[in-house]
């Protein structure tokens, strides 16, 4: 079993990378500033479930804070490190909606809202384009991701309306 460091982990990748290693029997620290990007008390209620894991244990600390890290890497011995924490977000969406309009208006069906939507120009930071490839991850792993859109905001929607009770 190997001991793993996972970086937002509070997260919604973190989170869920986090409950499969620790149902391998894998031991895992996990590290997050929490931050209030988004809804913090979600954050909050991931970690509580992580907690009930003995081979969980968690620090809150900003990964920038290079003396707190260096005093971790110095405390523990890593087999493997995943470096998830970081500001996600796309705009692009917004100033480009038809890129995106698989996806709003899936939203809005399972929602059973319309959205109201701000165009705004694109903010510093933004992205044209994104690129992913999962060839090595479908070699290396063997996990391909085979959610349609579709499905997957379903299970969002679902899963939104039942932890905000609405
Ligand atoms: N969710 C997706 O669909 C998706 C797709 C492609 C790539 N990614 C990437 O995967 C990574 C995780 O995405 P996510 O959806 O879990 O995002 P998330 O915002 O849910 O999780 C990121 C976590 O990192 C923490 N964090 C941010 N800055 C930190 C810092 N300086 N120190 C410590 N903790 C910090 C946040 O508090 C948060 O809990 C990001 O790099 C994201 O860009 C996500």
């Amino acid at each position: 079993m190997s001991s793993i460091l996972v970086t937002g982990v509070a997260g919604f990748i973190g989170f869920y990378l986090c409950q499969k290693l620790l149902s391998k029997g894998d031991t895992v620290i996990g590290l997050d500033n929490l931050n209030d990007y988004y809804d913090v008390k979600l954050k909050c209620a991931r970690l509580q479930q992580l907690k009930e894991n003995e081979n969980f244990s968690f620090y809150k600390l900003n990964l920038a804070d290079r003396e707190s890290i260096t005093k971790l890497f110095r405390d523990h011995q890593f087999d493997i490190v995943v470096n998830l924490a970081a500001q996600a977000g796309v705009r692009y969406s917004i100033k480009n909606p038809h890129a995106y309009t698989d996806f709003i208006e899936v939203l809005e069906s399972h929602l059973g809202k319309k959205a109201q939507k701000n165009f705004l120009p694109m903010q510093p930071g933004d992205v044209e384009i994104t690129y992913a490839d999962v060839d090595e991850l479908v070699q290396d792993v063997g996990f391909k991701p085979n959610t349609p859109i579709e499905v997957g905001l379903e299970k969002f929607t679902s899963w939104f309306k039942s932890y905000y009770s609405i």
